[in-house]
């Protein structure tokens, strides 16, 4: 069979998909926290630099091969060198792992979401979280044991992911997108507007206002910067590339980065007013100190937010349920995008169609992501996701930047941008992409490495074995496996 390459029907579906794919979890529960302890009002001046210089400058490295290739990143590294189709698949791989986990997430949030109509998660949110939700434990034992509402909400993302990715594309994630991102603004738009009349707020929201200049001086501060912008805008996971290849002739690919960069951005830094103002709330009511709340991830979600909302009366069933929501649909816009641009790879390479390779991929998905949903699940969740997101993934990004910049002769990509863009590019793009790039991304990946070491109890080291050892072993399978599509060769 042959499949007809997919194509966006509408600007707004492209660009909401992509802002679909860039706010996530990331931007709701890893900003604030990033925000406060670099900073606050200071972190704007490194963040912002970071977005222009970094964070564009990559999109539009993506955006210009996809647009220019039309195919999937396994497929353009191919046409590339024929020695680099690995590295495809290894980034690949890594994407797909990190949505087995990814989902896992989205699938508590899930259980939160019917939790918070009646705060059912009682007067201790933080042992309802550890025993009820997770059903934790250290024992390496704890892998036997199922927890069966971990288990049904991970099948029920998964589901829905792949009822989505299954789809035609506009039918599928442009639809979506077009339905789920307005009403995640609505929503948070809502939750910041009541968080500003809480009392208090005025503790939370201050912070980002009160600017700390000596930070700037620190390298660290940078860098966090801007590992912030590369978590967040989801750069390197071969999405941007994916969906800019699905474009349409004559599309203004820079103005369309600018867009979404700064929507992504935008909605994060809006986002933490939200954040701050209700912790600020926290802290006049409950007395506990600011810096103790802006925890990050799981904590501020599932324990930090069901104590505030046991203290804020009627309003938290109303906020509380939004509060979820706004995770929810931003965690699954985020997860179609995420195995889109595997799900592409494996159906132009084995010409599959894009029906079956959904398919396929969401049920190993699933199975895999069964190792989440067992009493040891949040702890091997840590540990593939410090191992995946501070080493395997930046590898990959750097790999690539190394690739586009050095290998490939990006002169061309020049041309491609500024083709229909009204924005240009220029010499500065390039001096970029060549040098300033690679060098801060292997800065991260140092910093990344570093951070990963910090797992050092047995568990985690099989599990990095385990995990190294796949690495390893599939891309050379994917790439060693012979291309069903008679063109997936021609270069
Ligand atoms: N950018 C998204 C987020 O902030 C998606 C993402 C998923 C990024 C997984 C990195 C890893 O959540």
């Amino acid at each position: 069979m042959t499949e007809t390459k997919s194509e966006w029907n509408s600007r707004s579906a492209f660009i909401l998909a992509m802002i679909g794919s860039a706010v996530g979890l990331g931007n709701i529960w890893r900003f604030p926290n990033v925000l406060y302890s670099n900073g606050g009002g200071s972190f704007m001046i490194p963040y912002i630099v970071s977005i222009f210089l970094l964070g564009i400058s990559f999109v539009l490295v993506e955006y210009a091969v996809g647009f220019r290739f039309k195919r999937s990143l396994a497929r353009i590294l191919f046409t590339i060198s024929k020695k680099l189709e690995p590295v495809a698949w290894f980034v690949l791989f890594v994407v797909f792992l990190i949505t087995t986990y990814y989902v896992c997430v989205v699938g508590w949030d899930l259980i939160y979401v019917v939790l918070s109509f009646t705060k059912g998660w009682g007067a201790n949110p933080d042992l309802y979280f550890a025993n009820n939700v997770l059903h934790a434990t250290d024992s390496v034992s704890g892998i036997f044991t199922i927890v069966p509402n971990v288990l049904v909400s991970i099948f029920i993302i998964w589901f829905i992911a792949w009822f989505i990715n299954k789809r035609e594309l506009n039918n599928g994630i442009g639809k979506v997108s077009q339905i789920l991102l307005p009403l995640l603004c609505i929503m948070v738009v809502a939750i910041v507007g009541f968080s500003l009349t809480l009392p208090g707020a005025s503790i939370g929201y201050t912070q980002i206002l009160t600017p700390d200049w000596s930070a700037l001086g620190n390298a660290e501060v940078w860098l966090a910067a801007f590992g912030q912008i590369v978590f967040s805008l989801s750069l390197g996971m071969a999405i941007a590339m994916t969906y800019a290849s699905y474009l349409p002739k004559g599309s203004r690919l820079v103005d369309n980065a600018v867009i979404v960069a700064f929507s992504n951005s935008g909605f994060e830094v809006f986002n933490s007013i939200g954040i701050f103002s209700i912790l600020g709330f926290m802290t006049l009511t409950s007395g506990i100190p600011f810096n103790e709340l802006v925890t990050e991830g799981s904590g501020l979600a599932f324990v930090v937010f069901p104590q505030v909302f046991n203290t804020m009366g009627p309003a938290s069933y109303i906020i509380g349920p939004l509060f979820f929501l706004c995770i929810l649909f931003a965690g699954i816009t985020s997860v179609i995008a995420l195995l889109e641009g595997v799900c592409y790879s494996i159906s132009e390479k084995f010409l599959i169609s894009r029906e079956k390779t959904a398919t396929a991929v969401c049920i190993v998905g699933f199975c895999i992501s069964i190792i989440f949903a067992t009493g040891l699940g949040s702890t091997i969740l840590g540990v593939f996701d410090s191992y995946l997101n501070n080493f395997a993934l930046l590898l990959g990004i750097l790999l690539e930047c190394v690739i586009f910049g050095w290998i490939y002769k990006f002169d061309n990509l020049i041309e491609t941008l500024n083709e229909n863009s009204n924005i240009k590019v220029g010499r500065l793009w390039k001096i970029v992409i060549k040098y300033i790039l690679p060098i801060c991304i292997f800065f991260l990946w140092i910093q990344g490495v570093y951070n990963d070491l910090n797992f050092q109890d047995p568990l985690s080291i099989t599990i990095r074995v385990i995990l190294t050892v796949a690495l390893i072993i599939f891309p050379i399978i994917f790439t060693k496996l012979p291309a069903k599509n008679k063109h997936y060769y021609d270069v």
